[in-house]
């Protein structure tokens, strides 16, 4: 057997060697390799030797199978080489390459990422929290209870009762899509304690029509500082300097009055639109302002439901507008433009 083996392989490398078409390089793989090849009729006859040696026959066998097919290969790899060279398919190593595309970070993410720099700076912990939301959290505890009218200042998806939603007084399901970022602030307060610096930056829903300045789906970025002797001076400073940075210069801002329950006193922070300059447009609805950032001292009765003495302690609050201050910054005239999945668009950042 071992002799036999030994002489198909001198055989079939002979042949091999002088091979000169691809027909005749088939003929020669047929011939030893095929099923009916003299090598593979060689192998069958493995199972008639005796136990002892078959073991040594078998590895013979198979090296000589791999060194025979080994060498076939080759050949018929240079076969190929040389019918492309023929055919001028010929490997050009100097042609430009095909280039691949590679994605980039979304213009909120963007500003998201350059916001939550400029806070963390000023010692604040970023942390992001759950988008479905109990009602206690989005709501009671900032203050807003059941039947206040100020539900109605933030058009709410609330979701369908299932066998563990927590429930309201009434009966029905207390789970909503959060309409805020200040749901984080009792959820922060408990995890963390006081002194707190933190922000809570993420996605909020609301039931709204949309237009230039409005979605449905948007960012927010929610502030919180709570501390011994926090006053609306902490908190004016806090604005001026976050303003400057992301713009790299003085920003034009207005403070107004504003009502949130979940601060005492509550302000609005507007911004000069910058699409327009102040001019007037449809994205600060031709009042030449942009609110951007309400913002106020945390009420007295939020701190409670922390568990907070409020004789000891004080903070403030604001919520950012982030999906706008990306329009600012940017120069996007249409909230819509960012979730349009139009590369023209975003390829643009
Ligand atoms: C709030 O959501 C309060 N939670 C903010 C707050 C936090 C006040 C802490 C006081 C203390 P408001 O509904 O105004 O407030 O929304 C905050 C900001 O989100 C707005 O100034 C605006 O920039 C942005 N915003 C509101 N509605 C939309 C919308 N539909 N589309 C895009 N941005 C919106």
């Amino acid at each position: 057997m071992e002799s036999h083996l030994k002489q198909i392989k001198d055989k079939a490398l002979e042949e091999i060697k002088k091979i000169t078409s691809s027909e005749e390089l088939k003929k020669i793989e047929t011939k030893y390799l095929g099923r009916k090849g003299e090598l593979t009729e060689a192998l069958k006859k493995l199972k008639d030797l005796a136990a002892e040696e078959k073991p040594k026959m078998g590895q013979l066998a198979n090296e000589v199978k791999l060194e025979v097919e080994g060498f076939l290969n080759k050949v018929k790899f240079e076969f190929q080489e040389r019918a492309e060279e023929k055919a001028g398919h010929v490997l050009d190593i100097t042609l430009p390459g095909i280039k691949k595309s590679v994605g980039h970070l979304h213009p909120i993410t963007l500003i998201q990422q350059q916001v939550v720099e400029i806070f963390s700076k000023m010692g604040f912990l970023a942390w992001e929290g759950p988008e479905v939301e109990s009602d206690y959290y989005n709501f009671k505890a900032l203050n807003i209870p059941e039947s206040h009218p100020a539900r109605d200042m933030q058009d709410t998806f609330y979701l369908k009762d299932h066998a563990d939603s927590p429930r309201r007084a009434n009966g029905e399901a207390g789970w909503v899509m959060r309409t805020h970022t200040s749901n984080q602030q009792i959820r922060a307060l408990e995890k963390y304690g006081v002194p707190l610096r933190a922000i809570f930056p993420g996605r909020v829903f609301r039931s709204e029509a949309t237009d230039a300045s409005h979605d449905a789906t948007f960012y927010q970025l929610e502030g919180l500082m709570v501390g011994k002797d926090i006053s609306v001076a902490n908190l004016i400073a806090v604005m001026r300097s976050f303003l400057k940075e992301v713009f790299k210069r003085e920003v034009k801002v207005r403070l107004r009055p504003g009502y949130f329950p979940f601060v005492e006193p509550g302000f609005e922070l507007d911004m000069n639109c910058l699409i327009c300059g102040g001019e007037g447009c449809k994205v600060c609805k031709f009042s030449g302002w942009v609110e951007t950032m309400p913002c106020g001292l945390v009420h007295p009765r939020v701190l409670e439901y922390a568990g907070l003495d409020t004789k000891e302690y004080s903070g403030f609050a604001f919520g950012l507008g982030l999906t706008r201050l990306a329009m600012m910054k940017y120069g996007i005239d249409d909230i819509r433009l960012l979730y349009a999945d139009d590369l023209r668009f975003l390829e643009q950042f």
